[in-house]
């Protein structure tokens, strides 16, 4: 799993839970119907989570649950399925008077609706449910799928207050390769009316590593990233976990890893933050900066790494209720069907203990870049300065954290490998396990 090696071997590197999506099972699925099936804790966030799983081509580094050439009809059944889901969701005890304080549109690409079908969702998700009060409605979009009257739709009827735009790269060349479905100009024309509908946050996504990349090209991308001038900007560092198209060929065909090496990786993730900070901008976490920190906050992602409520919605989402993990089915037919007889179409679940919620909380929340020592204690009676003491020397001696009173803070260095330095905190059995 993780590793600092020097190759982009073929692997999962991004950590988004703990324990190990490869540990849940089917045997602790009544935990999560229990867990659904009784009143909340009130003082808990609710959010929810809906997958939207098309997709006009795959990415040749994606990894996600994504479906290309489908057609209306599938696509209608999809989101009839989905509908169902929520109206079952919404009468689900755990949802209590809690209004969903942040909603996310993640997929796949959710933007792959058409603007008739996104106003039809919308409209048949009111019927159960509203969002109205949601401090943050996230959508995924990619740049080519969107339109001018997609994005009114977008922002008028959906209320969606952060827009994430997967521009990824802005060299034709290198989007080609990587077989993205958008190029370069579709971002500029999607940017106009991203811009006059006016949303609260726009983010961009940058992929750093991407197949054919160069320091030339990359420092073009930041250029241009900094003059469309979005309230964030999101650098994931390319991985190939297993089931891309280019770790099958490394693996099939054994070839050489077509991706930069890691130091390389984070030499660029380190010029774009110093070159965004020179512009403006804050670093929030490892993967992302903000313009205005007073002004954009991330409610999905910090009250997620905080242990939030989230029901997940859709195809093989993740979601996390009264102390409970769980993922949806990840067959399409098996998804479909079971709604269609009525059911939630849970798949596997796991209940972490406390110390494995701790983790849990540690690990997310070192992703942006510290610890609060006392906040810890409040909550868990737990220092983790304490709990991981070899840990911390370690990581202090090799220059990638420093403690002061009551803060963990890590370096630019170790945020830029944060990922890595979180299996460290993983309890022994799941240190060498597959993490999905
Ligand atoms: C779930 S994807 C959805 C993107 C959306 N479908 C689009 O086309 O713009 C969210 C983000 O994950 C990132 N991502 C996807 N595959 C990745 C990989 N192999 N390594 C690193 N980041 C990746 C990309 O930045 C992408 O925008």
């Amino acid at each position: 799993m993780a590793t600092d090696a020097k190759k982009t071997e073929v692997g999962s590197y991004f950590i988004s839970n703990y324990p190990p999506f490869s540990q849940w099972n089917r045997e602790a699925l009544p935990e999560i119907e229990a867990a659904l099936h009784a009143p909340p804790n009130v003082d808990t966030p609710l959010g929810l989570y809906l997958h939207i799983p098309f997709c006009r081509k795959r990415c040749k580094f994606c990894y996600f649950k994504v479906f290309t050439d489908v057609n209306a009809k599938e696509i209608q059944r999809y989101v009839d399925a989905l509908d169902r889901e929520i109206e079952l969701v919404s009468r689900l005890a755990v949802m209590g008077d809690r209004p969903f304080r942040f909603v996310y549109f993640g997929g796949g690409t959710p933007s792959f609706l058409s603007p008739k079908q996104l106003a039809s969702l919308a409209e048949r998700l009111r019927g159960h449910i509203t969002w109205d009060g949601a401090e943050e409605v996230t959508f995924e979009c990619e740049p080519g799928t969107l339109s001018e009257t997609k994005v009114k739709t977008l922002r008028n009827e959906l209320g969606v207050t952060r827009l994430s735009l997967g521009v990824e790269n802005f060299s034709d060349t290198l989007l080609e390769e990587n077989g993205r479905a958008h190029l370069s100009k579709q971002v500029y024309n999607a940017w106009e009316w991203i811009a006059a509908a006016d949303f609260p946050n726009v983010n961009i996504d940058l992929i750093s590593g991407m197949v054919g990349e160069t320091w030339e090209n990359w420092r073009d991308n930041i250029t241009k990233t900094i003059e469309l001038a979005p309230e964030s900007v999101t650098i994931y560092q390319m991985e190939l976990p297993f089931n891309t198209v280019y770790s099958k060929d490394i693996l099939g065909n054994k070839v050489e890893s077509p991706v930069a090496d890691w130091q390389t990786k984070r030499d660029w993730v380190d010029f774009a933050f110093n070159e965004l900070q020179a512009a403006g901008y804050s670093v929030s976490s490892a993967y992302t900066v903000v313009k205005d920190p007073s002004k954009v906050n991330f409610s999905y992602r910090d009250n997620l790494w905080k242990g939030a409520d989230l029901l997940a919605t859709g195809i093989a989402s993740f979601g996390h209720a009264s102390g409970v993990h769980y993922q949806n089915v990840a067959g399409m037919e098996d998804y479909l069907t079971t709604l269609e007889r009525g059911e939630l179409p849970l798949g596997r679940a796991y209940r972490p203990t406390p110390h494995q919620a701790l983790i849990r909380e540690t690990i997310l929340l070192l992703k942006r870049g510290y610890l609060d020592l006392n906040y810890f204690r409040g909550k868990f009676g737990v220092d983790p300065l304490v709990e991981w003491k070899g840990v911390w020397n370690e990581y202090v001696e090799d220059g990638l954290a420093t403690i002061e009173g009551d803060r963990v803070t890590l370096t630019r260095e170790g945020l830029l490998r944060v990922d890595s330095l979180l299996p460290a905190f993983f309890e022994p059995e799941h240190q060498n396990v597959r993490y999905t």
